[in-house]
């Protein structure tokens, strides 16, 4: 039964937009007392009344003391920089008070991140992390600033730990476009074949802030072909008992090196942007992927730069790859800006549209979706159609 943290009638407003019973307490230090006494309580919702600097410190000794409860902040007006400050103490959502159906979907989806954080291992397969595969068939259409974002978003909800794997072996640009020093990359994975365990691969990674950690591409675009994939399936099959989540960056073909990675995907990104070249190139991989087996429903279509003057219109863009749309991100100069700078945009600055776009792909597709294992057999198909 979730607390809700608000005296008065706009409690009475807010209930209709959470389902079920609700405790009420009349203030942060009533609502934490109705924690203590509850192990079990694992929601949260702060009104208007409680002043937004309490609310989020609240949010932020919640996230280390109790990880698994969510925060969700309920204001009658919302900005840029209470959004920002919100999201890094912790706070999965904030809301406008008297929207129900936005609280509604808050409530949802953090029980159901809870639920995720929560569940016990029930065998070998549920104990390992999901491995999430960005690809667009077109240089330049965003992989690179998505699987970064996205790897930053996960981090940022709160779901463990998150690895970013650079498999752009021979041009990969993770690592300067989070100015990391790749002092260490895949190509030190070599010694280490056949036998490569947990300690070998931690050895492997450089982190780039608590929880979330990368593996970064070869320096040389030569060392590329020294790295089998045989190696890439090695290496993906210890992180995902490390992580909770791999996100794997690639490069623009599908390479024997990202059918590996994609082979043990629970989810494929494929990014396309508006425009007839790319789209055409996503087509063309849609029907190789369909070709070599790889299932519709862990496929996500993301177009980027969605809004982009000269673009096909969403409809347009929807009847050429024939599939849904799972998210639209809209171009910004914020995207480069980012880059060069060397902080992701989801980082730097949550609220943007950009990033509020990444977020809640991550959190409609990545994050409520069912864990879905790739199929039994998917490789061995492949492998008998190449
Ligand atoms: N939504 C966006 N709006 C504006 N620029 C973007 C956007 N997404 C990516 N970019 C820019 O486009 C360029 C290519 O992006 P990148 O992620 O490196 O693509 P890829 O990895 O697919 O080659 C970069 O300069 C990046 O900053
Ligand atoms: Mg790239």
């Amino acid at each position: 039964m979730p607390i809700l943290c608000e005296p008065g009638p706009t409690a009475v407003e807010m209930l209709s937009g959470i389902d079920g019973e609700v405790r009420r307490a009349d203030n942060l230090a009533a609502a934490a007392k109705l924690l203590d006494g509850d192990p079990n309580e694992t929601l949260v919702i702060i009104g208007p009344r409680a002043v937004t600097g309490d609310a989020l410190a609240f949010a932020a000794s919640l996230r280390l003391a109790r990880p698994a409860v969510g925060v969700i902040m309920a204001r009658r007006d919302i900005d840029v920089t209470l959004l920002m400050r919100a999201l890094q103490s912790g706070v999965r959502d904030v809301v406008q008070v008297g929207d129900d159906a936005a609280m509604a979907a808050a409530c949802r989806r953090s029980y159901e991140v809870t639920r995720r954080m929560l569940a016990p291992p029930t065998d070998d397969e549920s104990a390992q992390g999901q491995i999430v595969t960005v690809f667009g068939a077109k240089g330049g259409c965003g992989k690179t600033a998505l699987a970064v974002n996205i790897g930053v978003a996960l981090a940022m909800q709160g779901v463990g730990r998150v690895c970013v794997v650079d498999l752009d072996l021979a041009f990969g640009d993770v690592a300067i476009s989070v100015q990391l020093d790749p002092l260490r990359t895949i190509l030190d994975a070599l010694p280490m074949a056949g036998h490569l365990d947990e300690s070998g691969a931690a050895s492997l990674l450089t982190r780039y802030q608590p929880g979330l950690e990368m593996l970064l591409a070869p320096v040389t675009p030569g060392d590329a072909e020294k790295i089998p994939p045989r190696l890439v399936g090695e290496l993906l099959a210890v992180l995902r008992r490390m992580y909770d989540f791999v996100i794997i960056d690639t490069p623009a073909q599908l390479s024997e090196h990202v059918l590996t990675a994609m082979d043990v995907s629970s989810h494929l990104v494929l990014l396309t942007t508006p425009d007839v070249t790319a789209l055409k190139s996503l087509r063309v991989s849609l029907e190789m992927l369909d070709m070599l087996s790889y299932p519709r429903q862990i496929r996500s279509i993301v177009v980027n730069r969605a809004d982009s003057k000269v673009g096909l219109s969403a409809e347009q863009v929807r009847k050429v790859v024939r599939s849904n749309i799972a998210a639209h991100i809209p171009s910004s100069r914020a995207v480069p800006i980012s880059v060069n700078k060397g902080v992701p945009l989801v980082l730097a600055s949550p609220a943007h549209p950009v990033s509020q776009s990444v977020l809640k792909f991550v959190q409609q597709h990545l994050l409520t979706s069912p864990i879905r294992r790739p199929a039994e057999g998917r490789s061995r198909g492949r492998r008998r159609v190449a």
